[in-house]
């Protein structure tokens, strides 16, 4: 695998598996990696010839006390992984390498931005959009490969594809859990032994939530009985919201294709974690 940290260095390597005629995938990360980040670039090899993967913690999608600083950088252990999954290359760029000068425009995706996360981190989604848009400009892949863990990231950055006709096919990848069904994250690190223990209800929640939608159960008391139980046993809610999937704007019982978006602090970590179906 080879390692690059400037945009240069990036390009004319890219430059020459174009001219080779290669398909080339992306995967965009912030590292710590794990398996669920493994599963997209198995993904990505699946489906093109070369595999870029870049680790970059991303500086604009933190708000203010947000873990930006204490966020886990784990670069030597993150690149045997890859070597491991036979990625291509690894874009690990500086920010001053993303961010050379002060910046004065940023993509803002709209309404979608600022529901659920949107709402509880400030500015998030535009940090988000703003760096995969640049991202994509660097790497200028065919295909990038997203996990649907982060279900509202996902939508931003296909609707900010298909508004700016970007020419990028986005592919969602499935969430990958740990045996007890908690969502893998490099945040799950936070977690205190016994925090670790209370997470998977999260997603037991979220199952039981759409076990009740499946059965009729009218959305509002599905979501409050939900949001009672958690807090109950330690977490703090941000939302726990049944949706339209693909808008994600509150859903009516009529609707067909739905998706439980819930996020929620645990000791120091937020969780977040989604469930998506049709009736
Ligand atoms: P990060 O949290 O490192 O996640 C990188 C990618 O891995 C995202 O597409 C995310 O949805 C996916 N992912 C994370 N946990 C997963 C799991 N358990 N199963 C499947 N996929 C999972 O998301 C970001 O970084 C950043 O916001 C980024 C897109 C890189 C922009 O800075």
């Amino acid at each position: 695998m080879q390692k690059v940290t400037t945009v240069s260095q990036l390009r004319e390597q890219i430059k020459q598996w174009r001219k080779q005629g290669l398909r080339v995938a992306f995967v965009p990360t912030m590292g710590n990696l794990h398996a669920g980040h493994i599963k997209l670039v198995e993904k990505a090899r699946e489906l093109a010839d070369k595999v870029v993967v870049s680790i970059f913690v991303n500086p604009t999608q933190f708000g203010e006390g947000e873990d930006f600083e204490s966020y886990p950088r784990t670069e030597l252990a993150d690149q045997d992984k890859l070597i491991q999954a036979q990625a291509d290359l690894l874009f690990l760029p500086t920010v001053f390498e993303v961010y050379p000068n002060k910046a004065t425009t940023s993509i803002s995706v709209g309404k979608l931005s600022t529901l659920h996360c949107g709402a509880h981190r400030m500015g998030h989604f535009d940090g988000v959009a703003t760096v995969v848009t640049k991202l994509f400009n660097m790497v200028q892949p065919d295909i990038a490969i997203f996990g649907e863990k982060d279900f509202q990231q996902l939508a931003v950055i296909r609707k900010m594809v298909q508004d700016l006709n970007i020419a990028v096919e986005i592919i969602g990848v499935q969430t990958e859990r740990e045996s007890d069904g908690l969502a893998m994250s490099s945040r799950n690190g936070y977690l205190t032994e016994e925090e670790r223990s209370t997470a998977p209800k999260l997603y037991q929640a979220l199952r039981k939530a759409q076990q009740d939608v499946l059965q009729g159960k009218k959305f509002k008391i599905i979501e409050q009985e939900q949001k009672t139980l958690l807090e109950k046993i330690g977490f703090k809610i941000d939302y726990f919201s049944i949706c339209k999937a693909d808008n994600l704007q509150l859903a009516s019982e009529n609707e067909e294709a739905l998706v439980i978006l819930a996020a929620a602090k645990l000791g120091k970590p937020r969780l977040i974690d989604n469930i998506f179906f049709s009736k």
